[in-house]
């Protein structure tokens, strides 16, 4: 069993997996999934396909996320999630397939780039900051939103000043809701 159908088993008889089974029974020929069902989802995966050396992680993986749905994968160990997340969000490039999002196909595409689009993964083992503060910590992961240079910032002039505004908001949110203001 595939990856992509070990998650659609998974998720028994849910709307979405309904719909992505009557698209690919219909289709040609896997892996195409349909226009329809692409319109309707911010994230879809299409023939994805990595392999390491002689071991295929993944193997023609289709899979399509509804807006606003929470989806969890499941499997055991080696059945290759890491890797379909490390593909997801740039990661790992696959060796083919492509990932549409929001209506548009990127088939290589570097994390910072995905970030941007809102697509990013949060890693096990936590990469933090030593020397930085709880608040700056999280004021770096918002980094790839900012477009003006490190001397605009410095000197807090032009677009400058409205992004790190933003940052400081955003990362106040985080802090709020985590009760970590302290
Ligand atoms: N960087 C890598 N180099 C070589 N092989 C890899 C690499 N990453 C994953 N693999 C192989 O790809 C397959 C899928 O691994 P992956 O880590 O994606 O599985 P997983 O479902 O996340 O497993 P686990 O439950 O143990 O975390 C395994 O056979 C693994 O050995
Ligand atoms: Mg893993």
């Amino acid at each position: 069993m595939t990856l992509a159908s070990r998650a659609a088993a998974s998720f028994g008889e849910t709307a979405e997996v309904e719909t992505l089974s009557r698209s690919r029974a219909a289709a040609q020929r896997p892996p195409v999934i349909g226009a329809a069902l692409r319109e309707a989802t911010t994230l879809s995966l299409e023939g994805i396909s990595l392999s390491f050396g002689g071991v295929a992680a993944l193997r023609d993986v289709d899979l399509a996320f509804a807006d606003g749905a929470i989806t969890a994968v499941i499997g055991p160990n080696g059945a290759g999630k890491t890797s379909l997340i490390n593909v997801i969000t740039g990661v790992y490039t696959p060796d083919c397939g492509r990932i549409v999002i929001k209506g548009h196909a990127y088939s290589r595409s570097p994390p910072t780039k995905l970030a941007s689009l809102g697509v990013a993964r949060t890693f096990q083992n936590l990469g933090l900051f030593s020397g930085l503060s709880t608040f700056d910590n999280i004021a770096a992961g918002l980094s790839f939103a900012v477009r003006s240079s490190i001397f605009e910032q410095i000197f807090g002039v032009g677009r400058a000043r409205s992004e790190v505004a933003a940052v400081r908001r955003k990362t106040e949110q985080a802090l709020d809701l985590l009760h970590l203001e302290r």
